[in-house]
């Protein structure tokens, strides 16, 4: 694919997901107490999304086959595993997601993917949607993983590095938090979110990237109730 037809691809993914995602928003309400009865179960509920061009970036550093499979850990309304879906040769994206309202808008955003283009579909190639506890799920296919960590616990980032640790193929985690894992930090990307500038960490199998980031340490902006939850996604796809 030439520059010219890659940047023309790219527009038309990025003008497709505006229309699939017009008027569904991860920005939902909550029950009273919801939160905090899911901090019990090391689900925190609080929103916001990593930008199209971020996510593009962070696909640019990584090299991608059509046997890699891609897990987005709490992923909200599945623009992430849908952005790779459309993007990357990726065989499989999943985003796991606890809150069952994000959940069902990704289930009928992919619905409609599926019913508007089967032949991306073609050769046995999935886009799934779970809901659920990230901790709950087998995830041991994994090559990727990425993941929105900003509000979650450092209990919760241990898990996930357990659980990445039980990936025998995996190739990459993304993560704005540190996950403690086995595999090395092989640099920090910039990104901007729906809340603010940040730095990703990235993780590699040889701690290599496809292309040159900062090995600077992050000064990660909190994502707060005011910033995050109460925002609408103004600026994001
Ligand atoms: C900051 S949002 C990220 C959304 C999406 N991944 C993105 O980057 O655009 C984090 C999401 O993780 C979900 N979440 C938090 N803890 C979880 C858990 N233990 N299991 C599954 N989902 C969880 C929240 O409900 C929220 O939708």
């Amino acid at each position: 694919m030439s520059t010219n037809e890659a940047l023309e691809f790219d527009q038309l993914c990025q003008d497709y997901m505006n229309a699939l995602y017009q008027g569904i928003s991860g920005f939902v309400s909550y029950e009273p107490g919801e939160k905090e009865e899911g901090e019990q179960k090391k689900v925190f509920l609080t929103y916001g999304e990593m930008l199209y061009p971020s996510v593009n970036s962070m696909i640019e550093c990584m090299e991608i086959d059509e046997n890699d499979v891609i897990y987005d850990l709490g992923s909200g309304v599945g623009k992430v595993p849908l952005q790779y879906f459309l993007k990357t040769p990726v065989k499989k994206a999943v985003g796991i997601e606890f809150s069952e309202k994000r959940h069902s808008l990704a289930e009928q955003v992919f619905n409609q993917v599926r019913q508007e283009f089967p032949d991306l579909f073609a050769g046995g190639r999935e886009l799934i949607a779970i809901n659920g506890n990230m901790l709950e799920q087998d995830i041991s296919d994994a090559t990727i993983i990425y993941s929105c960590s900003t509000c979650f616990s450092e209990e919760l980032l241990s898990g996930m590095g357990e659980m990445a640790d039980r990936c025998p193929n995996l190739k990459y985690i993304a993560s704005n938090k540190p996950i403690p894992n086995r595999m090395p930090l092989a640099g920090l990307l910039d990104v901007d979110c729906s809340w603010d500038k940040t730095k990703w960490h990235m993780y590699s199998r040889d701690g290599k990237l496809m292309k040159d980031i900062t090995r600077k340490e992050p000064a990660i902006s909190e994502m707060t109730e005011a910033s995050g939850d109460s925002q609408q996604t103004s600026g994001t796809i």
